[in-house]
């Protein structure tokens, strides 16, 4: 029985306080299912996924939980720039050299209007939680959610952006702290400015928001959930530590670097897909910085490098693959969902034990 019941677990009638980030092209129906079964909340990062994918996977998810689950997608970004794309495929060229793949010098196709169709699939298949990140849901797609009965969680990185988030009626939302894994997710600030820690954000946002707060960012353990639950979270979204899980879908290339404890050290860069994203830092991400000169903006840099990073996946080769990593790496543990899950809330049970008198009434201070 779980003691550490929160507004999260009663509205998104889930069991734990534990939520599995959405992690695009690296979340599968198997991973969701399997969270969500062990009585956390499993998410698809859908982003990067047809319509059409996007259906059979809900229903794949369905057919194995009838558990709640979340569904993910990104907003897009207005009007990427297109400047520097030849310079670009050039620098990459070298790399597709020594990789043995083609090298060419052509523009990358950026298909319009598929953001609209992912979201009328999502909406069409009623699910129960949709979240949604790099940006503002308009209001049109805001009230169809509500009409079908949808949670919505958007993701803040700054003060600024959790009130917008909170004024336009989302549900509830994540702070996500510099700490965390992957791209940085805010919409209003530049994001060298939103840098924020999970310490210093998630008790600012969760003191001057009414809406329930959802700490994030280098959360990899009981003790980490605990203090986030302290700090005023109603719950925790764990990306990295559910990544080196047996159902993750990852590849063994960027497996095995999470695991072995060589390489530990993240870096926050857009050599990758030009936009700032946590990664463990590798020959990629040096070759590139050294090389200096502007990087074409998101999502136009993630086509370009696209072939490289695949070609890299492929062969096992984690010198030019997306690490994608958050601070809390050297945490990560070779386990079940279920069995991250089960030591989570055993850990939260043994670090909150002196404390348990004290949480509870902060959380009656916070409720009266
Ligand atoms: C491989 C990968 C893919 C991600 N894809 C998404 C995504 O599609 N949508 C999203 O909102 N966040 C995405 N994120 C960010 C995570 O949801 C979350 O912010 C991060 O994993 C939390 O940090 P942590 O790893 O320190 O727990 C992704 C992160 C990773 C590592």
């Amino acid at each position: 029985m779980n003691r550490f019941h929160s507004l999260i677990n009663k509205k998104l009638h889930i069991a734990c306080p534990i939520i599995q980030a959405p992690l695009a092209g690296s979340s599968s129906p198997e991973l969701v299912s399997a969270v969500s079964n062990a009585g956390a909340l499993g998410s698809l990062g859908a982003a990067l996924m047809s319509p059409e994918a996007i259906t059979a996977a809900i229903g794949k998810i369905r057919s194995s939980t009838d558990c709640p689950f979340n569904v993910n997608l990104l907003i897009p970004s207005k009007t990427p720039r297109k400047s520097g794309i030849i310079k670009m495929q050039r620098r990459l060229n070298r790399f597709r050299e020594e990789l043995h793949i083609e090298q060419h010098l052509v523009q990358p196709v950026i298909e319009k209007g598929k953001f609209e169709h992912q979201i009328k699939a999502v909406l069409e298949a009623k699910v129960p939680i949709f979240s949604f990140a790099f940006g503002m849901l308009s209001d049109k797609w805001i009230e169809a959610f509500k009409r079908a009965g949808t949670t919505l969680i958007g993701v803040a990185t700054t003060l600024e952006e959790a009130l917008a988030l909170e004024k336009a009626g989302i549900d509830m939302l994540v702070a996500q702290g510099c700490e965390a894994s992957g791209h940085r997710a805010g919409f209003l600030n530049r994001e060298e400015d939103a840098l924020i820690g999970t310490m210093a954000l998630v008790p600012l946002l969760s003191d001057r928001l009414t809406i329930p707060v959802i700490a994030e960012g280098g959360i990899m353990d009981g003790r980490a959930v605990g203090a986030a639950l302290i700090m005023g979270a109603e719950g925790v979204q764990l990306g990295t530590a559910f990544l080196t899980t047996d159902e993750s879908p990852i590849s063994h290339a960027h497996k095995h670097a999470l695991l072995c404890g060589v390489q530990s050290k993240t870096v926050l860069t857009r050599a990758f897909s030009g936009r700032l994203g946590r990664a463990l830092e590798n020959r990629f991400i040096i070759q590139m910085q050294h090389d200096k000169g502007p990087i074409p903006s998101f999502p136009i840099q993630g086509r370009l490098t696209a072939d490289i990073r695949k070609k890299a996946e492929e062969t096992g080769n984690g010198d030019f693959c997306s690490l994608w990593a958050g601070q809390g790496v050297e945490f990560c543990r070779k386990i079940s969902c279920k069995e991250l899950i089960n030591a989570l809330m055993e850990e939260l049970e043994e670090a909150m034990g002196g404390t348990l008198a004290f949480y509870e009434y902060f959380r009656w201070k916070k409720s009266a």
